[in-house]
């Protein structure tokens, strides 16, 4: 069907203005150009309320990790909605689809991670880690275990918790964070190093950086160090080799719990289920994620907890007192039902291994554009990627913020059929899984035609110069 005639686009997009807050809104242009309308989806390609069709290098946000318009994906929706919509989980009630989900992540999440507490998304995975992990500490008497290290850079979320634990400081401006236990130590960031430091120095630099932030605070008063193996929202940056480990390790000497925060990083976008063991050799005391959980067709987030947690936290608790954590829909059954059949057909389809076929070439691919001027580092793992755009690749030194160089680079590859993130003078990239050989040469055409479209345009408007 004719998609202009199916949608309305000007009354959706004055409704939209009128009526929706969107998450990160640019509110300098927001009122004047509102917002793109995306109606419909399939495979790997999204497709706007006026025709227009996207290859999709963002995969929704990360997370439609097996690809649109799944037709089992929606019977398993549908079947599960019309058997049992929903019921409480609350107290002693079971959700099938929950039940189920639960001891499949079980099977599949490293070490002794048997226990699935479940939500509807990363931040509240997240928060659910931090008012658990001081539930814990209190049950073990160690009440003055409250501090949380995370990392400049860091994403995790976007509940006042959890917006409080990202270290980036663009999301930052002019909202309120909570400062007094929260502690942020520099992110492991190679390509923008001190000159004449070699990688294996800065990675004991950024090692130590967690210890003496340790040992300043009192390993008695922390109780938690949150990483993502990756650093996706602040800027893809893959951590020097041997960091995680080192860094878990530092943290089981000092009873500090290690969080991992796998929200984008579970179910293949490395090429495994998950990648804190499989990829970077570390088994933490708590996982989270959310995203691929469910590829996006469903809100879903899980906290998965280790046996040495549970036990902790599973015994009867103060005199008349629960475990008073939960939300309406911890174990939601249609969302449940939605992951099971999804984990299923990341199983059946081997997309962890297509993964781990097609991702190196994906890396490749994207490096040639390491010959345009303004292209000073291509990075990351994978279907999870980065290009850093800068004006002097020698320095490194960026363009003013106010060039918007992303955006200027995100807008031309969306004219030529391909969406990717701008986040400042980063693009990102998180495809969905699915991509083939044939649509990565695709999408780096374009990306090569649009920054050096954006190229052009710096320099027809004065702003940079070769
Ligand atoms: C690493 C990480 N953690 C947590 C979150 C928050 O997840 P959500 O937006 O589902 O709350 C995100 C979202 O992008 C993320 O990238």
């Amino acid at each position: 069907m004719n998609l202009k005639a199916k949608f309305d686009t000007p009354d959706l997009w004055r409704k939209d203005r009128d009526h929706c807050i969107h998450p990160w809104t640019d509110f300098s242009t927001f009122k004047e150009k509102g917002s793109d309308i995306i109606a419909e989806s399939e495979g790997a390609y999204v497709i706007d309320s006026e025709g227009g069709r996207y290859l999709d290098g963002i995969g929704g946000l990360w997370c439609v990790n097996i690809g649109y318009g799944r037709q089992e994906m929606a019977d398993a929706i549908a079947a599960q909605a019309k058997q049992l919509c929903y019921y409480s989980t609350f107290g002693h009630i079971a959700s099938p689809p929950a039940a189920t989900l639960a001891a499949k992540l079980a099977q599949l999440a490293p070490g002794s991670l048997n226990h699935a507490f479940f939500g509807t998304g990363g931040s509240m995975a997240n928060d659910t880690a931090i008012r658990v992990i001081h539930f814990y500490f209190n049950r073990l008497g160690k009440k003055s275990k409250k501090h949380i290290i995370s990392r400049v850079d860091g994403y995790h979320g976007s509940t006042y918790l959890t917006m409080s634990m990202t270290g980036v400081a663009f999301d930052h401006i002019g909202f309120d964070i909570i400062e007094d236990f929260i502690h942020h130590i520099p992110a492991p960031n190679g390509y923008r190093r001190p000159p004449g430091v070699s990688l294996e120095q800065f990675c004991d630099q950024k090692v130590a950086d967690l210890e003496n932030k340790i040992l300043e605070l009192g390993p008695e008063n922390v109780a938690c160090f949150i990483a993502e193996p990756i650093m996706g929202a602040g800027g893809v940056i893959v951590p020097p080799p041997g960091y995680h480990r080192r860094t878990w390790e530092v943290c089981q000497k000092y009873e500090v719990l290690y969080i991992s925060d796998e929200v984008v990083t579970a179910f293949g976008r490395l090429g495994e289920m998950f990648a804190s063991e499989a990829v970077f050799d570390l088994r933490p005391d708590i996982l989270t994620c959310a995203k691929g959980i469910a590829s996006g067709y469903l809100p879903l987030g899980a906290t998965l907890f280790s046996d040495e947690i549970y036990d902790v936290i599973s015994v009867p608790q103060a005199e008349g007192a629960m475990f008073t954590h939960g939300f309406t829909y911890s174990g939601h059954p249609v969302s449940c039902a939605a992951g099971n059949k999804n984990i299923e057909i990341i199983e059946r389809e081997d997309i962890c291994g297509h993964v781990r076929e097609v991702g190196p070439y994906l890396e490749q691919q994207l490096a040639t554009l390491l010959d345009l001027p303004i292209v000073g580092d291509v990075r990351g793992k994978n279907f999870m990627m980065c290009i850093e755009n800068v004006a002097d690749k020698e320095t490194k030194e960026l363009l003013p913020a106010e060039v918007r160089i992303g955006n200027r680079i995100a807008d031309h590859c969306q004219k030529r059929g391909l969406i990717v993130r701008p986040i400042a003078h980063l693009n990102v990239l998180s495809p969905p899984l699915i991509l083939t050989k044939e649509q990565i040469d695709t999408l780096v055409a374009i990306l090569r035609e649009s920054i050096t479209a954006a190229m052009d345009d710096l320099v027809r408007e004065g702003l940079w110069h070769d």
